[in-house]
């Protein structure tokens, strides 16, 4: 994004607009943890300080295909570049033998966490790839959190938490925002599934369109609460009686690094179609353009 419009100034003039968002005005967010609006090169790669890229098709000795069936090799490559006046570009790409790379950011920093009795607010404004029907079929961007103990474990999960503050798959015009948390099959957040709901954007379609998805972790209220907002948009709650304090501690009482990709293909997206994705008709090239990534905590 342009220098001129930072995240801030824009979520303060959106909230005064619709009221119901979590506000920055006054002096709720004083500590920003990170805040990376893309600017750059055009065709360089997003900051190292702030972003690992992970390559390949899984975690060193992680399970493989990420651990969902996904298809794509991620690479540093063209499937990653800032372009377009401060906007990070993530392309799934198909080559000639039919074989899809793409592209997958981590922040290098996993101790993003609500202290106790504040809150922390973690947000981005996204367009994701422009695909629907057919086109689309198999293409899974996401912007996420993974509790930070998974770096360099990967047999954790999900006792290490990870929640999901935008999925979205085979271009449809919904996203699913996800707790995942103690233990699968089954446990507290009902794995695989986890506990979600269905998200909507307003104003125009989710993909292909910018939006703002954003998840606040409030340790300031009894019973704690997981709020998941979509363009300043109340969507969901998950509250601390619905883990238990113990497993609700477990999960989100702990440091957690964010994930932005567009994976293709894999057990999600194949589920909803009924099929094998990607298919013959999924069209490569189609980017998911990440304006800004902030991260805010009230002290
Ligand atoms: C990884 O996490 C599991 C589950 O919490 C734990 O039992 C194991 O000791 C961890 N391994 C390493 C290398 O930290």
């Amino acid at each position: 994004m342009k220098a001129s419009t930072t995240p801030l100034a824009l979520a303060l003039c959106v909230c005064s607009v619709l009221g119901d968002a979590p506000s920055t005005s006054g002096t709720e967010w004083k500590k920003t943890q990170l805040l990376d609006d893309f600017t750059g090169t055009p065709g360089s790669l997003p900051s190292s300080s702030n972003w690992i890229i992970q390559t390949g098709t899984s975690y060193p000795g992680g399970p493989a295909q990420w651990g969902t069936g996904e298809v794509e090799t991620y690479t540093s490559s063209t499937n990653i570049r800032l372009f377009d006046s401060g906007h990070l570009w993530i392309v799934p790409q198909r080559s000639s033998s039919g074989a899809w790379t793409s592209g997958r950011i981590e922040s290098r920093r996993n101790d993003f966490a609500a202290p106790a009795g504040g809150k922390l607010r973690v947000e981005a404004r996204i367009k994701m790839p422009d695909v629907t029907g057919s086109n689309g079929l198999g293409y899974w961007p996401a912007f996420w959190l993974v509790g930070g103990a998974f770096r360099g474990n990967y047999s954790n999960w999900p006792a290490v938490g990870e929640i999901d503050i935008m999925e979205n798959i085979n271009g449809q015009d919904t996203i699913t925002e996800v707790l995942h948390c103690d233990v699968n099959p089954g446990g507290a957040c009902n794995e695989p599934s986890g506990l979600g709901h269905q998200g909507t954007c307003t104003g125009s379609r989710c993909p292909g369109n910018f939006h703002i998805y954003e998840v606040v972790l409030d340790r300031t209220t009894s019973p704690e609460q997981l709020k998941f907002w979509l363009d300043r948009k109340l969507q969901y709650t998950i509250t601390e009686t619905q883990l238990g304090s113990t497993k609700w501690a477990n999960t989100l009482h702990r440091g957690f690094y964010v994930v932005l990709n567009v994976a293709m293909g894999g057990a999600y997206p194949n589920a909803i179609a009924g099929f094998t994705t990607p298919t013959a008709n999924t069209v490569p090239g189609v980017q998911m353009s990440i304006d800004y990534v902030a991260v805010w905590t009230t002290s």
